[in-house]
């Protein structure tokens, strides 16, 4: 990042937007000692170290300010940056969305991340001929909240290298994103953007030769500016897609529907198991059947006979369901019992009212876990009872025209093509964590199941409903699942 920046001859002032304790100007200065560096950091105790480091008559200046609101009239000819990353309805600052907006001229969804603002400051902070360079989670890449950056991005014309880190293990401590390094420029090359991928450290060579030999070298991949569209994932210009191989594809929320479960805001408060619900008196009445962890659903049939082994075996499978109307004098003692531990003022229940109300969602016949490391896990929900967030719930489209059978979309979702069709659509963590969001799903893609004979549709079915017996027998046969899979791949691939 810092050679991107010291190759060009003409650098003088240099800005570090988040500058921490300083990695980036003490290498520099290491490199070239007659730069004016400015840095900013909003935290005390950060800045007072980064101080020290960097006595006041030295070529760095620090500032403790919010970078976001400050120095908006002052441009640079390097931009050097790893910004903070948090979502922005922890951050809760809805004038830094306001002040980007009005500066830039330009729309931002309400949930945006941090650090995308960042760099959008910065673009319009970069003088002609400056350079950029940003290390940041390659999350917006592939995230509806990117897409205006993507935008942004491609709009300035300052976009010129992304460099994906694709490492197998997590390279940066604590860091649960995988990252992406921006190289961006000023420049006239607005031709073509490169994107390269680093699965090994020995790989970064490729960079400093493209970065030394600017702008006659390629990235592993380069693709014409006009040719990106900002509204697409970008994993489509540098990673195969697994629904390329197959034919008769439609989107996922052509047949079914992906909501986030049951956000309660303080789960401890609002779950209950059996002990929990004599202990404060409360009557089933006022309690619903709910999964609150997904570590108590071991296989992908849920029935009701696994429900009351969890209630025996006093898991949280309950959720508050509280109404003052009821004028039950227990549910209003637990309700006075929250209040005096403010959990009515939590960020979630304070916006709900009244704020032990929770969002009725109906139980939904599938559910999918959100976050993992095997792959996509879906269950199905036969004990028909409610879920947290720690799944997504999946409802299926009541649509006329597409009518699909529950057992046999079911089967298709077991289906390793099925999981790997999804995958198109992941969010990647370090460490090999796998994340999505309910948009995520209802924007993939899915074989169009309609497309099979009846024949073919009944023999996949029958296939199934041997599974689920064995799965329910405690003998999962996962070879009939294998057979579904190959049925599938025959029908539909290209
Ligand atoms: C990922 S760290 C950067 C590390 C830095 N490159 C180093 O050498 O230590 C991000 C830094 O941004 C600071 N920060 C957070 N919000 C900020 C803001 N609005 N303006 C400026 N700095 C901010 C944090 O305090 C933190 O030190």
């Amino acid at each position: 990042m810092a050679k991107w920046l010291l190759v060009n001859n003409e650098i003088k002032n240099v800005l570090d937007p988040a500058f921490g304790l300083g990695i980036f100007s003490r290498l520099l200065i290491s490199q070239n000692k007659d730069l004016n560096i400015k840095g900013f950091d909003v935290d005390p105790v950060i800045y007072k170290s980064a101080q020290q480091n960097f006595p006041k008559n030295s070529n760095v200046q620090l500032f403790l300010e919010d970078y976001l609101f400050n120095d908006w009239d002052n441009k640079y000819d390097g931009i050097i940056c790893n910004p903070p990353y948090f979502k922005f309805h922890d951050y809760e600052n809805k004038t830094t969305l306001k002040e980007i907006k009005q500066r830039l001229k330009i729309n931002l969804s309400g949930f945006t991340n941090i650090y995308t603002l960042f760099i959008l400051k910065s673009i319009f902070q970069i003088k002609e001929n400056g350079r950029i360079a940003y290390i940041v989670p390659s999350e917006f890449l592939n995230s509806d909240y990117g897409t205006y950056v993507k935008d942004y991005l491609l709009k300035s014309n300052t976009l010129r290298h992304i460099i994906i880190f694709d490492f197998k293990e997590n390279v940066f401590d604590d860091a649960l994103t995988t990252s992406t390094i921006l190289l961006l420029a000023k420049d006239d090359n607005t031709d073509e953007v490169q994107i390269s991928k680093i699965s090994k450290v020995n790989e970064l060579n490729n960079i400093s030769e493209y970065i030394e030999k600017y702008p006659k070298i390629k990235g592993e991949i380069s693709i014409n500016k006009d040719k990106i569209d900002p509204n697409i994932k970008w994993r489509n210009y540098y990673q195969k897609q697994q629904s390329s191989k197959y034919k008769n594809l439609i989107q996922f929320s052509e047949v079914a529907k992906v909501v986030r479960g049951i956000a309660t805001g303080a789960n401890d408060y609002f779950s209950f198991n059996v002990q929990k619900a004599q202990k404060y008196k409360i009557d089933k009445n006022h309690l619903l059947s709910c999964i609150t962890k997904s570590k108590d659903i071991e296989n992908p049939f849920f029935t009701t006979s696994d429900f009351e082994t969890l209630k025996n075996k006093n898991a949280n499978i309950f959720l508050l369901d509280a109404d003052k109307k009821q004028q039950d004098e227990n549910v209003l003692a637990y309700i006075e019992k929250g209040e005096q531990e403010e959990i009515n003022k939590k960020f979630l229940t304070s916006k709900r009212k009244p704020w032990y109300k929770l969002e009725n969602r109906i139980p939904p016949p599938i559910w999918v876990g959100v976050f993992n490391r095997t792959g996509l896990k879906f269950v199905r929900n036969e004990a028909n009872i409610r879920n947290l967030t720690t799944f997504h719930c999946i409802y299926l489209v009541d649509n006329l025209f597409n009518k699909i059978n529950i057992d046999l979309l079911f089967a298709y979702l077991l289906t390793d093509t099925a999981k790997q069709i999804f995958d198109d659509n992941r969010r990647e963590y370090g460490d090999g964590l796998k994340k999505f969001e309910p948009n995520d799903l209802n924007k993939a893609l899915m074989l169009d199941l309609s497309k099979l004979s009846k024949e073919t549709s009944d023999k996949i079915i029958l296939l199934y409903q041997e599974y689920r017996i064995s799965v329910i027998q405690n003998n999962e046969n996962n070879e009939l699942i294998n057979q579904i899979n190959n049925i599938l791949r025959k029908e539909y691939e290209t």
